[in-house]
């Protein structure tokens, strides 16, 4: 065992300690109000400096730096989600209808061990890593507002995961390319004419129309992504009419897109458009698209995920290849301003993410904040000693 793994292994009932404090009070994106103060206490308490980037919620904090040398930045979210936990645990979520269902907490307090790890060899780091303990990723929104803040400023690399239920404790999955999909969202709005529902000659049926729409984006993904490209369109929700009686003016209906490519993304994008106008047309009706654009895909650097890999064998833990997540993560952002890796790491748990009984094996906490702490070392390390050559 490294000296980093011990080292690690012995912090491990705090981080559990932390964690479970965590997840006894889940706050929702942009709410973290007390989980900010929670994170800034824990680390002013291990004499870590906190860095004031004017945020709302969310904490900055730096270890290193002492001699000058680059910055590289770790990540964690910190947001929970409106759930109702169901997992009968001791230190289930006190909110109700709030909770850690996607294990931000196992993030925030890993990320908080990679922090109190690396204060210990502060000396000894070639510098900077920059800790950013980042408010509402459920909403897609955190990401931004702290690159808006300055806070990726000068950030030669940047490092994130998620917890990942299906692998076992113990491994990491690492890729280099696309590893979670862009997640786009749209709503369209079919416009007919109303009428009564026994002189539907008189009208234009908006959900005649809109039932063909649904019926023809099928084709989307089936006839125009490749067979060795991936993308997800799913409508979730459809709304119209207001009685038995009447065809009503307007149906409603949005979901999501999921693509992991910009390539595949646009030309979903444009073939999506073109059914639902001509679709609409067709039946005399009017479509109107409103697009959310959510973040785009997650693509790891190959060389970062070579040493997210590289960290990982290191400490002992087995560094094997995922497939890519269609969810969605904002940490998307990052990986467009700077260099970087995004890795999943084996949580064992029983569910997966946003389930009410969603839950991990914390025995990972210790092995992803060892994890953080060697791949933060080492990339000062290669940053300073190969510089590009990396
Ligand atoms: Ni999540």
């Amino acid at each position: 065992m490294s000296g980093l793994s011990a080292k690690a292994e012995a912090i491990k009932e705090r981080l559990k300690e932390i964690r479970r404090r965590l997840h006894e009070h889940p706050e929702l994106s942009h709410e973290e109000y007390e989980t900010t103060a929670s994170i800034e206490r824990w680390l002013s308490e291990a004499g870590i400096r906190i860095a004031d980037y004017g945020l709302k919620t969310g904490v900055i904090a730096e270890v290193g730096g002492l001699n000058g040398g680059p910055v590289v930045a770790v990540r964690a979210d910190i947001d929970a989600l409106p759930i109702q936990e169901e997992t009968g645990l001791p230190f289930a979520s006190k909110l109700a209808g709030k909770m850690h269902a996607c294990g931000h907490d196992f993030h925030t307090a890993a990320v908080l061990g990679t922090a109190f790890l690396l204060k210990e060899r502060e000396r000894e780091l070639q510098g900077t890593v920059r800790f950013l303990f980042q408010p509402a990723e459920e909403k897609a929104k955190g990401a931004r507002e702290l690159i808006d803040s300055g806070a990726l400023k000068g950030v030669r690399a940047v490092f994130g995961m998620h917890n990942k239920p299906d692998l076992p404790v113990g491994t990491v999955g690492v890729k280099s390319g696309p590893v979670m999909a862009a997640a786009d969202g749209f709503v369209v709005e079919v416009l007919g004419r109303g009428t009564h529902a026994a002189v539907p000659e008189a009208g234009i049926d908006p959900i005649v129309t809109a039932a063909h729409i649904i019926t023809a984006l099928q084709s989307v993904v089936s006839r125009n992504v490749g067979a060795l490209e991936s993308a997800v369109i799913s409508v979730t929700r459809l709304h119209a009419g207001s009685a038995w009686n009447v065809i009503g003016e307007k149906a409603v209906f949005d979901g999501t897109i999921r693509t992991f490519s910009e390539e595949v993304r646009i030309k979903v994008r444009d073939r999506f458009e073109q059914v639902v106008r001509s679709v609409a047309a067709a039946f005399g009706a009017e479509a109107r698209i409103k697009w959310l654009e959510g973040p785009p895909a997650v693509v790891n650097d190959a060389k970062w995920a070579a040493a997210a890999a590289r960290a990982a064998s290191e400490l002992g833990l087995t560094a094997v290849e995922p497939a890519p997540s269609p969810a969605g993560e904002d940490f998307a952002f990052y990986l467009k301003e700077t260099e970087g890796v995004f890795v999943f790491m084996g949580t064992d748990g029983p569910h997966e993410w946003h389930h009410p009984a969603f839950d991990l094996d914390e025995a990972a906490l210790p092995a992803a904040a060892a994890f953080f702490a060697s791949l933060a070392e080492d990339a000062l390390k290669d940053i300073n000693n190969k510089g590009e050559q990396l």
